[in-house]
């Protein structure tokens, strides 16, 4: 039996919710896979990665929208984050919400990026009421553009990531955005 009144919503396979503590050991070991982590300046530590999970727990109390906690329904597993955030780095288009994803290697390819971040947009748009929503992926990350594009968001232009200009490999990204209208 499929236990949806813990989710704030759900799709299909995904279940969306806050953090909880339990979701560290499981977070760090996502993070600390070489291949999930490819286009990032870096491998986060144990402290950073408890540290994320409570300013996202922190972020859904205040204003009610993070970076998800993931959970496949029919198992309750716990695959990683798809959701919604504040971004506030040197920039034309900031600050801003962004949608941001990173789900556990072994679920990947499954269609399960594409079926959250849709639904991810449907509630800020419908729910949230949000007029625009950002992504923003270094431009070697083929694979984040193109769940962009699946979900129906538009390109806006490339840009200098103001926090990656000593990165030659991950200072250029790509802006993608949706609206309403
Ligand atoms: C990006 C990520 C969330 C995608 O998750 P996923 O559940 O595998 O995504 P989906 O299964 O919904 O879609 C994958 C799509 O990418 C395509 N794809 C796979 N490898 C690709 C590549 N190297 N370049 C472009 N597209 C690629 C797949 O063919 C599929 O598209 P299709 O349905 O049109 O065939 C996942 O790979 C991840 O967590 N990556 C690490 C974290 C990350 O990079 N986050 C984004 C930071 S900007």
């Amino acid at each position: 039996m499929i236990d949806t009144k813990k989710y704030i919503f759900t799709s299909d396979r995904l279940g969306f919710r806050n953090w909880t503590s339990t979701d560290i050991d499981k977070m760090h070991e996502i993070n600390s896979d070489e291949e999930v982590m490819e286009f990032f300046p870096g491998i986060p530590t144990k402290q950073q990665t408890i540290e994320f999970v409570e300013r996202m727990k922190k972020q859904f109390e205040d204003i009610g929208f993070c970076y998800f906690a993931v959970d496949i329904l029919e198992d309750n597993e716990f695959i990683g984050f798809i959701g919604l955030s504040i971004q506030t780095f040197e920039a034309d288009f900031t600050p801003c919400i962004d949608i941001g994803w990173r789900i556990k290697s072994s679920e990947w390819n499954k269609g399960l990026a594409t079926e959250g971040a849709k639904k991810c947009i449907d509630y800020a748009l419908n729910d949230l009421k949000f007029e625009k929503i950002y992504s923003i992926a270094p431009k070697i990350n083929t694979k984040s553009e193109h769940i962009m594009t699946k979900i129906g968001m538009k390109k806006q232009y490339e840009f200098e990531h103001s926090l990656l200009t000593n990165n030659d490999q991950l200072k250029n990204c790509v802006l993608y955005k949706t609206e309403t209208k």
